[in-house]
């Protein structure tokens, strides 16, 4: 890899910095110009080379946001005079839940809950610093509490697996893996509330998710205002109910990194225990699927598997929930994708039709997928495909620039000057920048 580490060094710093905005971290400017959740577990650890109080507040800030009920939204609205993004606050009307805060504005969503596991990655960079320690000690219970608030809002049934009604949850927005459930809300014009979206003047539309798919998100934001983003009607009513690979194994892996902490600082781990048992349990016997060699996403309201290869599936390596053999069969995928020419690790299955190599989730390469996915290949002993997971995103910033996902197939990618979606983005500069350090922790 012929990247000076020093000038990518250089220009994670001068991103982090340029996005940060006096608490919290943007993923770009104008189009994320707000706090997102799990960007911000990612951009706290690319912070924390840098200076480490901001790692913390970056922390902090989002949790400014948790409702009463424990959800930590997918977006926290610190300023409310940004025009660039839809759906903006007002949209959301999350104050129509008693428990959501007055100030910050939130959505009415979650997304995966990497908190756990990002807070012990802190601590595990810096054990001694005091400042950190009574942080992540504080922050213990409000992780434990948005865990708590999924096993007992989206897990009614309480199966061990959390469920999702937006796709916006899974952060896999426009995945293939969604369009079946999808295609069973029928949208009439009349009843949609009218709204204008201004992702698509801000990144080409090809990058971007369909009108089509955009009627249906603004379709399910309605459905959970209807139910103040919490009640039981969602379970009852939604024509969209997934129990996502992505989303539960993230909980698991949180989860596994709360009871480290836990035990560290002498607090009752009890219960987070039985979610776990309960959990990793659920996952491998519901969504193993013999045929794919991959694990699936269950369609809830429909009562059956979504049977698509996807990088979900592989993420589970990440939770430690494949047992061995599943493990290999995961390595095989991502083995067999390098030698066909792939970049890794691609966000749907190259091999399908509905694989899209350009449009967001429907194909491209995300940094902060192949930092989970690193990690994962390494607990289990498969360190050269870790390396190859690691090196392909190091060369795609290195070639394209800090953007925000990136093209899958090296032969097309030798021909681009850029990624895709934003630039500057503040999880790839984080992402490979922790990356980096690993490696030069490790060689
Ligand atoms: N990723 C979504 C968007 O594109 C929201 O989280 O706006």
């Amino acid at each position: 890899m012929s990247i000076p580490v020093e000038t990518l060094y250089e220009s994670v710093e001068k991103i982090l910095i340029k996005n940060w905005k006096d608490g919290f971290t943007i993923p770009t400017s104008k189009l994320y110009p707000f706090q997102w959740n799990w960007d911000s577990g990612f951009i706290s650890l690319g912070h924390s080379y840098f200076n480490l109080d901001r790692a913390i507040k970056e922390m902090d800030s989002l949790f400014s946001g948790q409702w009463e009920n424990g959800m930590i939204p997918h977006i926290i609205f610190h300023s409310e005079n940004e025009k660039t993004y839809f759906p903006n606050y007002d949209f959301w009307n999350a104050n129509i839940n008693t428990g959501a805060p007055q100030r910050p504005k939130t959505s009415g969503i979650t997304q995966p809950a990497v908190h756990g596991f990002i807070l012990e990655n802190l601590l595990n960079k810096f054990p001694d610093n005091e400042k950190l320690i009574a942080f992540v000690k504080s922050s213990f219970s409000k992780v434990v509490k948005s865990h708590r608030w999924f096993y007992q809002y989206r897990d009614p049934e309480r199966e061990g697996l959390t469920f999702i009604f937006h796709p916006w949850e899974s952060g896999r927005d426009n995945s293939p893996l969604w369009d079946n459930s999808l295609d069973r809300i029928v949208v009439n014009q009349e009843k949609l509330p009218a709204y204008q979206r201004r992702d698509t003047s801000l990144a080409p539309a090809e990058e971007r998710p369909t009108s089509y798919q955009y009627d249906r998100y603004v379709y399910l934001l309605e459905l959970g205002k209807k139910y103040q983003y919490d009640g039981r009607g969602i379970f009852e009513e939604s024509p969209f109910l997934i129990q996502d690979t992505l989303m539960n194994a993230v909980l698991i892996k949180s989860n596994q990194s709360l009871i480290r902490l836990g035990q560290r600082f002498g607090f009752d781990v009890g219960e987070i225990e039985e979610w776990q048992q309960q959990a990793k349990a659920a996952f491998v016997q519901k969504l193993w699927n013999e045929e794919l060699d991959a694990f699936t996403v269950f369609d809830l309201r429909g009562g059956h598997p979504i049977r698509y290869k996807e990088i979900g599936s592989v993420a589970t390596l990440y939770a430690e929930i494949p047992n061995t053999v599943q493990a290999h069969k995961l390595n095989d995928y991502l083995l067999d994708l390098h030698q066909r020419g792939y970049y890794v690790c691609p966000s749907f299955d190259v091999d399908h039709p509905l694989f899209d190599s350009k449009r967001y989730w429907r194909g491209p390469v995300w940094p902060q997928m192949n930092w989970m996915i690193y990690h994962g290949l390494n607990a289990y002993g498969f360190s050269a495909t870790a390396q190859i997971v690691k090196s392909d995103i190091i060369e795609l910033v290195a070639k394209l620039g800090f953007y925000e996902y990136f093209e899958a197939q090296k032969t097309l990618a030798a021909q681009l000057n850029n990624g895709y979606g934003g630039s500057e983005f503040s999880w790839t500069a984080a992402c490979v920048l922790d990356l980096l350090k690993e490696k030069n922790k490790n060689e």
